[in-house]
């Protein structure tokens, strides 16, 4: 049975070093993993998730692609279902910034000790990324992917313990999606200025955020001025 990934998945899966072990955590359907698995980029996976429902979706899966013996499923909250050192790579996809963030910080260690970490938080990357910087993880690649209307982006990144620089924009669009001139990193600037408009135009009234209004405003201008460069 074929199992073909396209866009967002498939740019998560292809960011994926070989490995022995992988852990998706918030696997849902588990076609990653699975997807990994068959095309021999790691040995074994375990696929998590916090809830019954997608758990049970997942081995459905993964028992119809005949890789029970390969792929195990777990059921808890973040990296918890996992041991220190049980996985070289983990992905964790689909979910919140801030969530994921929060996963981060509870097994911090877990993620420490892993070769590699694919991230794509589905909002809020600025929380993820200030954390990253702030806990000496590198942020090696950066890539973004259209599906329809939408853009993601996928952060790869691990533990080197040396803390990075940063300045508050940075946070906001990647400095290595800069330094590659990510093809659509033009297109997503411009995305973030029409949310930032839509989002000044319901301050406008609002004397009491003044502070916030401005800041905003200076945000659209480095967005701007990055897509003058690119
Ligand atoms: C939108 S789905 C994403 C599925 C898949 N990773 C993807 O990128 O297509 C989010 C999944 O994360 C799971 N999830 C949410 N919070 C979680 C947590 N704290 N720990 C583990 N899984 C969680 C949800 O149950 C859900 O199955």
């Amino acid at each position: 049975m074929i199992l073909n990934l396209k866009g967002r998945l498939k740019l998560i899966a292809d960011k994926v070093p070989k490995c022995n072990v992988l852990a998706d955590i918030g696997t849902d359907h588990a076609y990653i993993p699975i997807y990994l698995v068959r095309n021999g980029v790691c040995k074994k996976a375990i696929a998590s998730d916090i809830k019954i429902g997608p758990v049970k979706i997942a081995s459905n899966n993964i028992s119809l692609y005949k890789l029970s013996e390969k792929i195990e499923t777990r059921l808890g909250n973040g990296l918890d279902t996992i041991e220190i050192d049980e996985a070289d790579t983990i992905i964790i996809a689909g979910m919140g910034g801030t969530l994921l963030t929060e996963l981060l910080e509870a097994n911090k260690q877990k993620a420490v000790n892993a070769n590699a970490l694919v991230l794509q938080p589905m909002n809020d990357l600025h929380v993820i990324r200030k954390w990253l910087y702030d806990n000496a993880f590198e942020i090696y690649d950066e890539e973004i992917v259209a599906e329809g209307p939408k853009m993601y982006c996928v952060i790869c990144t691990k533990f080197n313990g040396k803390k990075k620089q940063y300045t508050d924009f940075e946070l906001h669009v990647g400095q290595s999606l800069i330094e590659k001139k990510d093809p659509l990193l033009a297109s997503y600037c411009k995305m973030k200025v029409k949310q930032i408009d839509r989002v000044l135009e319901q301050l406008e009234d609002m004397k009491e955020n003044d502070v916030l209004k401005s800041q905003y405003i200076r945000q659209k201008k480095d967005y701007i001025n990055l897509i003058e460069k690119l």
